[in-house]
């Protein structure tokens, strides 16, 4: 027997993903959460479970070991149904700033869920990009180049199964303070996990790409300007091949 309302969040158990699996425990669903640490998967499963009264499962894995993992999560995920998978895992660079060769390949859940979906004719997949992907961000190389991936991959999976009843939406933030940014203080620019996880699931039904939040709307006017500026200041600093 299928169990129905679950939705499934990758890196689940803090920052961005925590967000949106604690908002949608609270808005009645049932949790599916995924990462790499067992002990906190439990820790935060059993708060969602005590504070929302909804139901988890808890996923261990490292989205970094590539193909191998996805035959595990699929036969953890047998019998569920899922109505909404929220691809939020990612990483950025363990220090700041890392070429190339040192970035490991990303990949992504999806292909494991829209077949449900599809044979139930209803389905949303959140897949959280960044607005690094909105130009090219040298020493940044692989996380700008693989948030551009995220976002036109969701583009074009909208394109392709909106008509069959799934929505695909790509979510696009700014400074959200997480473990990935160093639990930056949060401040008018930048967003509480849990806020950003609220405001971004309020646009679900009203666009299919978004920055998920007013405040990050208004930085993203200004953001690509800082960027072309940055430009020019490199550019003043490298050799001229004209
Ligand atoms: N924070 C921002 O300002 C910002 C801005 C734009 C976009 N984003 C995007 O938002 C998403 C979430 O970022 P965040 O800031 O919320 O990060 P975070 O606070 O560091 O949380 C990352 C989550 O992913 C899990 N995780 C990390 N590596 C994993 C792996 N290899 N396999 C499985 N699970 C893994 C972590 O749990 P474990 O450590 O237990 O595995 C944790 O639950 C990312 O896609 C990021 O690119 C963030």
């Amino acid at each position: 027997m299928s169990l129905v309302n679950f939705s499934v969040v990758t890196g689940a158990t803090s920052g961005i993903g925590r967000g949106y699996a604690e908002e949608l425990a609270k808005r009645g669903l049932d949790i599916v959460l995924i990462s790499r640490s067992e002990d906190k998967l439990r820790r935060v499963a059993k708060e969602i479970e005590s504070k929302y009264k909804r139901q988890t499962r808890v996923i261990q894995t490292d989205f970094t070991e590539g193909h191998s993992i996805y035959p595990a999560i699929a036969q953890q995920l047998e019998g569920l149904e899922i109505g909404i998978l929220v691809n939020n895992v990612g990483m950025n660079y363990t220090g700041t700033l890392a070429n190339f060769l040192d970035v490991p390949d990303p990949d992504q859940m999806s292909r494991l869920v829209l077949p449900g979906m599809l044979e139930r004719e209803k389905g949303l997949i959140i897949n959280i990009s960044s607005e690094s992907a909105s130009q090219p961000q040298p020493m940044q190389s692989m996380y700008s180049a693989s948030k551009i991936f995220v976002t036109y991959f969701s583009r074009c999976l909208n394109a392709e199964y909106r008509s069959k009843g799934i929505t695909v939406q790509c979510v696009a933030p700014l400074v959200v303070s997480t473990n990935m940014t160093y639990n930056i203080s949060v401040n008018p620019l930048v967003k509480s996990a849990a806020s950003f996880a609220r405001d971004a699931l309020n646009t679900v039904g009203y666009t299919t790409y978004t920055c998920g939040c007013l405040t990050h709307a208004l930085q993203t006017l200004h953001f690509n300007h800082m960027i072309e500026l940055l430009y020019m200041v490199l550019g003043n600093h490298s050799t001229s091949y004209l």
